[in-house]
């Protein structure tokens, strides 16, 4: 035993000269200290050794453990301070060094568009609901006292959904007719009405879909819908909101004027127009000669759109309103094709930054 132990002695001489990393160093650790290790394994074997020897070999067994600890913890400390310094000079910053130049995003003129309506009709009180894109035919059509022969109805005009190609809540949508993307965000004013009792002043703004597609129609186009409902909503009030929004998102210089309409949901029904910004409204290529240019269409909500919700259209009156997002951004910032809207060419898009 006492030669093991010498011999155990040596073996740690030898094996700490060679240790160069902290890994290296624990497994030779474990090696000679760990449960298993050769001198746990001595100790254990204590127990065969006679009664009369085991009080001097004790004394040098103990001696070696504490020589084995000793000779690890002073290389322990020398390899520590090593790997340290050389972390350090690895991780070494140049602060003189060039820095290295990360590309600036810009807001799509869309997401421009849509938060400077938003933040003007919040400053009038409006507060925003998104509604869902999916949609069945209620929501988006029968319940905006759309009859079931109206031409939007067409599958020209609206994609329709294959039920069975999706997974959806039944609940959000009943049993109340086909699936469809939705072709406009007035299908929101019914998803509100049902749900709040008035008064109601809601901004929707989201994605519509339309089978359509040219130089200033996509498929895919963003709407902002407004509604609001009260005791004694007039079409005045509608003019002069209006207005004030016209102002602030053309120019203080901007006129307003209404024209008689159609849409279904509303009665009577508007269409918005604003003198034209470019020329003042003498005529120009902007307005095609007419000095007005389109912007977005409106009404008072039908009585029957009210009835259909739970809204006493003899005690409540209301106004709406929806605009094309990318309408509203090709006329402010001069944009002839609709398509840069959406093919995300960066040249054009990092051109707004605001
Ligand atoms: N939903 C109509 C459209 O997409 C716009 C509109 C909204 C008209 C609200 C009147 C009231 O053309």
């Amino acid at each position: 035993m006492k030669d093991k132990i010498k011999e155990i002695e040596k073996q740690i001489d030898a094996a700490v000269s060679d240790i160069q990393t902290s890994k290296n160093l624990m497994e030779i650790k474990m090696k000679f200290l760990g449960k298993t290790g050769e001198i746990s394994t001595l100790m254990k074997n204590m127990r065969d050794v006679p009664a009369e020897e085991r009080p001097s070999l004790g004394k040098v067994l103990n001696a070696l453990r504490q020589f084995a600890e000793e000779r690890f913890a002073s290389i322990e400390e020398k390899i520590k301070k090593a790997e340290l310094k050389k972390r350090y000079a690895e991780e070494k910053i140049d602060v003189t060094m060039p820095g290295k130049e990360t590309a600036d995003g810009a807001y799509h003129p869309n997401t421009l568009i849509r938060q400077e309506l938003i933040s003007i009709f919040s400053g009038m009180g409006f507060e925003v609901f998104e509604g869902p894109e999916i949609e069945n035919e209620y929501y988006n059509f029968t319940a905006l006292n759309t009859p079931d022969d109206h031409p939007a109805r067409d599958m020209q005009d609206t994609f329709y959904i294959d039920a069975n190609t999706l997974v959806i809540e039944d609940e959000y949508y009943g049993e109340t007719g086909n699936l469809l993307l939705r072709t406009q965000t007035s299908a929101g004013q019914i998803r509100v009405m049902e749900n709040k009792k008035p008064p109601i002043k809601i901004l929707s703004p989201g994605k519509v879909y339309r089978s359509d597609d040219d130089a200033t129609h996509s498929p895919m186009f963003s709407q902002m819908e407004g509604l609001v409902v009260d005791k004694g909503i007039t079409l005045c009030d509608l003019k002069g909101m209006l207005d004030e929004f016209a102002k602030k998102i053309f120019g203080s210089g901007v006129k307003t004027r209404l024209r008689p309409s159609y849409f279904p949901f509303t009665e009577p029904s508007v269409e918005v127009d604003v003198s034209c910004f470019e020329c003042g409204g003498k005529g120009c290529r902007l307005c095609k000669g007419t000095g007005w240019i389109e912007v977005l269409g409106a009404g008072m909500v039908n009585r029957r759109v009210l009835e259909g919700c739970g809204v006493d259209p003899d005690v409540y009156t209301g106004f709406a309103f929806g605009m094309g997002i990318e309408r509203i951004a090709m006329l402010k910032y001069g944009i002839n094709n609709m398509k840069l809207l959406f093919e995300g060419d960066v040249r054009f898009l990092k051109q707004f930054k605001a």
